[in-house]
């Protein structure tokens, strides 16, 4: 079998051009969403991510607002950038760009974000509602992936899912999201007993695990379905060149699952433009 491929980068053009024609209907009520972005420091993907944010905020019509901050920025200037974005009403997400220089107590900042603006899901009131079943602000990358999952099979009810990874940003909330699309869930992880017989067992697979090409295709069911959220940099064929590549050995897995997220182009697009969807979906909550 050869596997389908699943084109992120497609899927989020397209939710981005729906969300420009929202944006559009919203702006015309004098309702422009606005979505504020901080980074301390200067780590460079950090700086090419919170580029691209801004520059795809702006595409689909909505206020971009970025405070790029020095990296002995103190944590009491940071929390009052904060609070004034929390208290400007033309202000509906504000993203905290992570990492954080140490010095700076994570949980502190994100707990001070506003949880109606916190776009990025992170405040334990939107990990808890999500965990409820409540009306939450959800993780953007998580997100993307059910996008991508329930485009690609429909009704996703009673599928066996196995997240590879534990994180509070990809794999405890994946489990969430597919747990209430009445998925039976498996978290696994570096502890798991026998990693590649619990992975043989999904119809759906989320890898996220930060490891390089670890999942390979003989732990993957025949025509099961494989989303890849690793983003890894390794050596490239040529010297001094590097490539990406995912958490899932693409070359096998992909000649035995039905369908599969390539890396580049399968979750990493998904995640902005999901992003952006928090950012209306606050927006039309808090001026609705
Ligand atoms: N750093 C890497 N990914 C993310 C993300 O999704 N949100 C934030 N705030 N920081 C990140």
């Amino acid at each position: 079998m050869t596997a389908t491929i699943i084109d992120g980068k497609a899927f989020a053009a397209n939710l981005r051009a729906q969300l420009a024609v929202e944006v559009a209907s919203l702006t015309a009520k004098g309702q422009q969403p606005g979505l504020a972005v901080v980074l301390v420091g200067e780590d460079p993907a950090s700086q090419v991510y919170v580029r691209n944010k801004a520059a795809q905020t702006l595409e689909v019509g909505m206020k971009s607002v970025e405070h790029k901050l020095p990296a002995d920025t103190t944590q009491d200037a940071l929390l009052k950038i904060v609070k004034d974005l929390n208290a400007d009403p033309s202000i509906d997400g504000i993203l905290v760009q992570l990492p954080l220089p140490a010095h700076i107590d994570t949980q502190t900042v994100l707990e001070t974000i506003d949880p109606a603006k916190d776009v990025d899901g992170f405040h334990p009131m939107n990990v808890g509602k999500l965990a409820t079943g409540l009306e939450a602000l959800v993780s953007c990358t998580p997100l993307g992936c059910l996008m991508l999952l329930k485009d690609k099979l429909g009704s996703l009810a009673g599928l066996n899912a196995v997240v590879v990874g534990r994180s509070n940003i990809v794999g405890k909330p994946m489990a969430q999201l597919l747990l209430a699309e009445s998925c039976t869930v498996t978290i696994a992880h570096s502890r798991t007993k026998d990693l590649p017989a619990v992975v043989r067992s999904a119809d759906i697979v989320v890898a996220a695990v930060g490891r390089p090409e670890m999942v390979k295709g003989d732990w993957i069911k025949p025509g099961a379905t494989v989303i890849d959220v690793g983003i890894n940099r390794v050596p490239g064929k040529e010297p001094g060149k590097t490539k990406l590549v995912g958490d899932v050995d693409f070359a096998t897995a992909s000649a035995v699952a039905g369908a599969i997220t390539p890396v580049p182009g399968g979750v990493g697009p998904m995640t902005i433009a999901c992003l952006l969807h928090n950012t209306v979906t606050a927006a039309k909550r808090r001026r609705g």
